[in-house]
């Protein structure tokens, strides 16, 4: 019996140092240390032994079991422990590896200029109105002092829909009697941005599609000094402190008197260059009074109340700033243009 416990013992270790995983440890104890296990059998065998050998048998089956605990305690832990490199080797995860970097995007060079626009005016006390891109034949044109049949209208070139009475906007004029009917008896100071589009030949220096700001004041006691003294600190505030402005006679229907307003050139400081042709001077917007015919529209009584008008273009504005030489750069969604600003 003591040969076939030594026997047993030797087989089992043998059998231990080939268990490499924890399956086949689990397997191991089940078959020799378990309750079942063969070793465990061993120790009920006590009653085929000789009385005489009784206590050496008894002995060595103890130190049989614990010496396979130990061996198996040992084999355990370095069994798990190589599982465990196994598995962060396999499932690494480099945190050193450096991120994507996220594509930032930019503001539109318009959308730059508008908001400096904004701000200026919003300093000076005017809101933002907004209407809308469609619009109708009397907000464009009639109550802008332009009945049918005004020639005024030819230089405008208009995207009408197949409602004759609705049109795309040609300019943000169309809104300007849209605030007064809103706002009317209060006095008024707004801007009113927004896309405008025209019907024309699309080259470097037109599109059929661009913005403006358009400008509004109507309140009692206001004169042509008020727009003049508004609009040359808005000059100053955008162009710099430096800048000189000059008033050009002009016509617009719904202005009387009306005006062009230049500025003096930024690039050369008025002493002559491509940007000004040689002139010394950029243009950059229409004004003039609310014409009495655009108030009554309006609700006001031209009797009581005055206001000034102008608009703008903000493209034409960042051309100039930004020296960008063709107008279609704006809308075509070039990154290479975009990525510049
Ligand atoms: N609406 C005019 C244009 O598009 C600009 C303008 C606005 C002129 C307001 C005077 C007053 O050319």
């Amino acid at each position: 019996m003591i040969e076939t416990l030594e026997s047993m013992y030797q087989e089992a270790k043998d059998r231990l140092d080939a268990a490499d995983s924890t399956e086949a440890l689990e397997d191991w104890f089940r078959a020799h240390l378990g309750r079942k296990g063969e070793i465990q059998l061993m120790s009920r065998k006590m009653g085929e032994i000789e009385p005489a050998d009784r206590p050496l048998f008894g002995r060595r089956v103890n130190e049989v079991k614990q010496s396979l605990q130990g061996a198996f305690d040992l084999r355990s832990a370095d069994v798990k422990q190589r599982e465990m490199n196994a598995s962060i080797a396999r499932d690494a995860l480099d945190v050193t590896l450096p991120g994507r970097r996220p594509q930032r995007g930019g503001l539109h060079p318009s959308t730059r200029v508008m908001r400096d626009i904004y701000r200026i005016f919003g300093d000076m006390g005017f809101q933002i109105y907004r209407s809308s891109d469609v619009v109708t034949d009397q907000e464009n044109f009639e109550w802008l002092n332009m009945p049918p049949e005004h020639p005024a209208r030819d230089m405008q070139d208009t995207f009408y829909t197949t409602d004759e009475n609705v049109l795309l906007r040609t300019h943000t004029s169309a809104g300007q009697v849209l605030a007064m009917r809103e706002y009317h008896p209060e006095p008024i100071r707004v801007i009113l941005p927004g896309m405008c589009y025209r019907n024309e030949q699309i080259t470097a220096r037109s599109e059929i599609q661009f913005h403006q700001i358009e400008g509004l004041a109507v309140g009692h006691h206001i004169t042509f000094a008020d727009l003049k003294g508004t609009l040359t600190e808005f000059a100053k505030r955008l162009f710099g402190e430096n800048r000189q402005t000059r008033f050009r006679a002009s016509y617009f229907p719904f202005t009387e008197p009306s005006a062009e307003m230049d500025v003096s050139c930024f690039q050369c400081d008025a002493k002559g260059c491509r940007l000004c042709k040689y002139t010394g001077w950029l243009e950059i917007l229409g004004c003039g009074m609310v014409h009495p015919v655009v108030l009554e529209y309006g609700g006001y009584d031209p009797n009581e109340y005055s206001g000034f008008a102008f608009g703008m273009g903000p493209e034409r504005i960042a051309m100039l700033k930004y020296g960008i030489d063709d107008i279609r750069y704006f809308w075509s969604s070039d990154l290479r243009f975009l990525e510049q600003f």
